[in-house]
């Protein structure tokens, strides 16, 4: 059968997944089914700060210039992956911070040197930057997180100026918000009800936002967020892109050893069900322009580290043979 990079060029779609550099460069089978499965590529972790600026002044671009190579050399668009997060921030940083020899004006020229840096640097080859990542909270949902890192030392304003910066710097790439449970995930849909009006206000203002980004995980024991489609057409229908940026279908498993395959019935039918169901979304919206998987094996999954019994969440196995949900997308594409 057709590979999904094929199947997903037919109908416009381009389907992504998360890479790490270090399996890109070291492991020729996961390169294979990068460069073979997959039209747009994401850094899992080498496009963040603290890859990028590991000490103060010192640049780290050289693992993402790699990615960056390979995709132009595989046909791939490049979606980068975040300049302001309250992760994976550099050590130096968040000790300056703490110990108050970075003041907050001090921090909020660092942030604007951060961005500009970062994206002129890869000025022409980025499709879409996560210029914002998960600025709201599940917990507080309907308002954007006062306790957050940037925003309880720099104010809410630092995200609208994060979007001006890099728009600044590249003016051509499509600049997104990205954050998780923002399309009815959460059902009682208030988070993606107050990210919505956050994006609206933004643009009001004249602040460079082109596109909101549905992370896509998800998880099989609470089951498929059935206001995906009509949140999703809800962004598009104010004008901005959406897409699907780091699908994942986590589900329950027995042990930490991630080759022993749960056999149980949220394993075998609900996560290629929602995978289908989550592509399709995206799929009935014209203007949701990409579908990525948040790795590419479950050798390579974040949710065995994140969520306690939980894992077997991608689409290939850990010997890097399809899934049942790799076989419910392509039959989807
Ligand atoms: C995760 C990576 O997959 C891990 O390798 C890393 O240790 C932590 O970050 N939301 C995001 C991603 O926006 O950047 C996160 O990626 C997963 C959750």
């Amino acid at each position: 059968a057709d590979s999904l990079r094929t199947l997903a060029s037919h109908v416009g779609l381009r389907v992504g997944t998360a890479v790490n550099t270090d399996k890109l460069a070291a492991d020729t089978a996961y390169a294979g089914i990068v460069a073979d499965q997959f039209s747009t590529v994401t850094a899992e972790n080498v496009m963040k700060w603290d890859t990028i600026e590991p000490s103060r002044g010192t640049e780290n671009f050289g693992p993402a210039d790699q990615l960056v190579s390979f995709a132009r050399a595989h046909g791939q668009l490049v979606r980068g992956h975040t300049l302001l997060w309250h992760n994976q921030i550099p050590g130096w940083l968040t000790a300056g911070v703490a110990d108050g020899s970075i003041t907050s004006s001090a921090l909020r020229d660092i942030v604007r040197r951060h961005i500009t840096d970062e994206v002129s640097h890869f000025r022409g080859k980025i499709w879409q930057w996560d210029v914002a990542n998960e600025f709201f909270t599940d917990s507080n949902p309907s308002t954007i997180n006062p306790n957050d890192f940037w925003v309880s030392h720099l104010g809410v304003g630092i995200i609208a100026d994060a979007f001006r910066w890099a728009h600044a710097a590249d003016p051509h790439a499509l600049l997104f918000y990205n954050d998780y449970n923002i399309a009815g995930e959460d059902g009682s849909n208030a988070k993606s009800d107050a990210v919505y009006a956050f994006v609206r206000q933004l643009r009001s203002q004249g602040v460079p936002v082109d596109g909101v980004g549905d992370q896509g995980h998800l998880d099989t024991q609470y089951g498929f967020p059935t206001l995906l489609t009509q949140d999703l057409r809800r962004y598009t229908a104010a004008g901005f892109k959406v897409a699907i940026t780091e699908a994942d279908v986590r589900t329950f498993v027995k042990t930490t050893d991630a080759s022993q395959t749960p056999t149980d019935s949220l394993a075998t039918f609900a996560q290629p069900y929602e995978y289908s169901q989550m592509l399709k979304a995206c799929l009935a919206v014209r203007d949701c322009l990409s579908f990525t998987v948040w790795g590419v094996s479950d050798a390579d999954s974040w949710v065995p580290n994140t969520f306690k019994g939980e894992g077997y969440a991608d689409i290939y196995d850990v010997n890097l043979n399809p899934k049942a949900a790799f076989t419910a997308m392509q039959q989807d594409l």
